[in-house]
């Protein structure tokens, strides 16, 4: 009979929801799965907030104390789904209580308490990971493959941009995300930090960034609540506003230790980009080119087909390519965004049962906030800052 292990997940809002349909999910695509994930516990701030996420998110219990949760010994899986700055203490606690760990992206707020974390991950050797979902896409993976079976030859060079609007109306509300001490920083740890992942998946180390990092929006008007709206405001709203005071943007140039060169781009500022996640990356014998908002496709060039026929191809996903098996029987049926949570499952499930390590666990997502922290300091001192 398949395993099952209990979860307590740690946060229901936006990602409470993907996580929790991902455990639902997970067993319906990936049969006979690793193990069956076992909604126990979900925590959130408040009783009534977390007896709302219990009942929507299909829990046995709710509690609004996250320490006791991961601390109970019929836990063996906590889910950290909440801002960035609660992440290291739940996930520390939770490592020396003995609990695998899945933890929302970015590691925590602070490089210092990204840190922490690693060595928390490293000192109890259970099983970790970060939840950067987007390398998960099928047609990445593919990418992946290709790149390691020589298809674009030597790596050369790595575009990639993650660009979104959600944020480019000044009356937006204030929320957590807007705020460096909950936070940590702005696009650079919030989106572009999936980008420095992929640019890791995809291309290896990244050693030296040059980065700009530009406040626009300056205040914005305070949001109730502690779930973040993503910049649904409220026109009429006459809400005080407060100073925000983390980057909205970064543009960056990257050296990889391959010797590959690369750019990042991160805004949630872009006018009329929703999920503008891309990735074009260039090697001596070929090019690819990914869009996330056209997740089913990746678009290939090697320059070793016949002259006459040299140019991009379309390649749809489906059951030949990474996670097909489980996936949809027909190419170009869709890929969503819940697939790559369902994967992520898939993965995390996969190693905590074989007693192995996902990628990225903590340790190697350390890697990603040291980026990160790299592209906030040159952001600042307009220098190259090295990782
Ligand atoms: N992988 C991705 O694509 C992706 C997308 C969005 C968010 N995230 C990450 O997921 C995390 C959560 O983001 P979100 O968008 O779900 O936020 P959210 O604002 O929608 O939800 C956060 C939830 O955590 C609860 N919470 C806050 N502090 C808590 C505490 N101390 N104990 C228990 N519950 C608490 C809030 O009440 C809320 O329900 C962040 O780290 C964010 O960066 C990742």
């Amino acid at each position: 009979m398949t395993k099952t292990l209990n979860v307590a997940m740690i946060g229901g809002g936006f990602m409470g929801k993907a996580h929790a349909m991902a455990y639902a999910a997970m067993p319906m695509f990936f049969w006979p799965a690793p193990a069956i994930p076992h909604r126990k516990v979900v925590v959130d701030l408040t009783d009534s907030a977390a007896q709302d996420a219990r009942d929507r998110f299909g829990f046995d219990e709710a509690s609004s104390n996250w320490k006791d949760t991961v601390n109970r010994s019929d836990i063996d899986i906590v889910d950290i789904c909440t801002p960035n700055n609660t992440h290291a203490q739940i996930a520390i606690e939770a490592l020396r209580a003995g609990k695998h760990v899945i933890c929302e992206k970015p590691l925590a707020s602070t490089l210092e308490e990204s840190i922490a974390m690693a060595e928390a991950a490293e000192a109890s050797g259970t099983t970790t990971m970060v939840a950067f979902n987007y390398r998960r896409t099928p047609a990445v993976a593919l990418a992946k493959k290709f790149i390691e079976e020589g298809k674009i030859g030597d790596v050369i060079n790595f575009r990639g941009t993650y660009l979104q609007d959600w944020s480019a109306d000044p009356n937006g509300p204030l929320s957590w995300r807007f705020q460096k001490s909950i936070a940590g920083s702005g696009a650079v740890g919030d989106i572009g930090t999936h980008v420095v992942d992929m640019a890791h998946y995809l291309v290896g180390p990244i050693e030296t960034v040059q980065a700009i990092t530009p406040t626009y929006v300056k205040t914005r008007p305070m949001q109730q609540g502690s779930v973040d709206k993503l910049g649904a405001s409220d026109k009429s709203s006459d809400a005080e506003r407060a100073e925000v005071d983390v980057d909205d943007e970064v543009m960056s140039m990257v050296r990889f230790k391959s010797g590959a060169i690369g750019s990042i781009e991160a805004t949630r500022n872009a006018w009329g980009r929703n999920n503008f996640l891309t990735l074009e990356i260039h090697g001596t014998k070929g090019s690819i080119l990914f869009n996330y908002e056209r997740r089913d496709e990746l678009q290939v060039m090697f320059a070793e087909d016949p002259t006459e026929a040299r140019g991009f191809r379309t390649i749809y996903t489906g059951p030949a390519h990474p996670y097909g098996e489980g996936l949809w029987p027909i190419p170009a049926l869709g890929i969503g965004y819940g697939e790559t949570k369902i994967i992520e499952c898939y993965d995390f499930f996969k190693a905590v049962v074989e007693g192995t390590q996902p990628s990225p666990n903590f340790q190697e997502a350390l890697l990603t906030e040291k980026v990160a922290d790299a592209l906030l300091r040159s952001g600042k001192t307009g220098e190259w800052e090295s990782i």
